[in-house]
């Protein structure tokens, strides 16, 4: 599960960015955050995997506080928890197969990582991951060839190659045309499904929300405004949440 409890947050000596939030997410789900380009989204994102660090309230993983834990112990929690973004963040110009293999790449010692050499059953792995994304053709290819949606899929099969079970996906289909944004959208929604991972993914598209999310979380300048079943949001709410009140 994870928890946030009375979090507070501000960059440096500026106004606060996020104001006494607190939120569970249930083991299993798929909570979508919603809200204006610079409401917080990303920023309470980044606090369930240490990014960011709230000035005040505590954040939970698990039934761990991230505040009490460092080293080894962090990194056992952020292993759990795997990142997808809008603009990709995969190595350009490595092959597909890579990519997805650096998703392991925690599970071995430096000189594998320095010299990118893994034992076959990684890359057996690696290879069913791509497989499970539609990308077994796709292998060998440079990332820097292949379409907004094969990018996204070979992010989501880094994913499940670190084998965790929490995804952060932040506007994961943003930067993809609405046909291809659905097809993402459907594919992390049956891995969530099939594999039980919990996604908290943001999004300001509001049809994709109310169409991937069981639960719709809407963030107002840094507010909580609304905490609600999928099926619980009208119009009105999304309005209020995207209000002109924010001007
Ligand atoms: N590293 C940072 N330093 C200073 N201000 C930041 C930083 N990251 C985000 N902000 C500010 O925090 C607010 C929320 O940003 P963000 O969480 O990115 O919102 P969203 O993802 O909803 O667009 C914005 O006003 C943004 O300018
Ligand atoms: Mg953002």
């Amino acid at each position: 599960m994870l928890e946030l409890k009375n979090v507070s947050l501000s960059f440096s000596n500026q106004k606060k960015v996020l104001h006494q939030l607190s939120l569970q997410v249930n083991d299993g789900e798929f909570v979508a955050i919603v809200g204006r380009s610079g409401a917080g989204k990303t920023t309470l994102l980044k606090l369930f995997n240490g990014m960011a660090v709230p000035q005040q309230g505590s954040v939970w993983v698990d039934g761990q506080c991230l505040s009490e834990c460092s080293g080894d112990s962090l990194r056992k929690l952020q292993q759990k928890i795997a990142v997808i973004y809008q603009e990709f963040c995969l190595v350009q110009e490595s092959t597909v197969l890579q990519n997805v293999l650096n998703g392991a790449l925690y599970r071995h010692s430096l000189w594998r990582v320095l010299t990118g050499c893994f034992p076959a059953e990684e890359t057996e792995r690696a290879r069913e991951a791509l497989r499970q994304v539609g990308l077994t053709d796709k292998a060998e290819a440079t990332v820097a060839t292949l379409s907004g949606g094969e990018k996204q899929r070979t992010a989501i099969a880094r994913a499940l190659m670190q084998q965790a079970h929490i995804i952060l996906a932040d506007e994961p289909a943003a930067s993809l045309d609405p046909v291809t944004a659905d097809r993402v959208l459907f594919l992390l929604k049956r891995l969530q499904q099939e594999r039980n991972l919990t996604v908290v993914m943001n999004s300001h598209n509001i049809q994709q929300a109310r169409q991937y999310a069981e639960r719709i979380v809407g963030v107002r300048q840094g507010y909580i405004v609304k905490d609600a079943p999928a099926s619980a949001w009208s119009d009105a709410d999304f309005a209020s949440v995207y209000g002109v009140r924010d001007e």
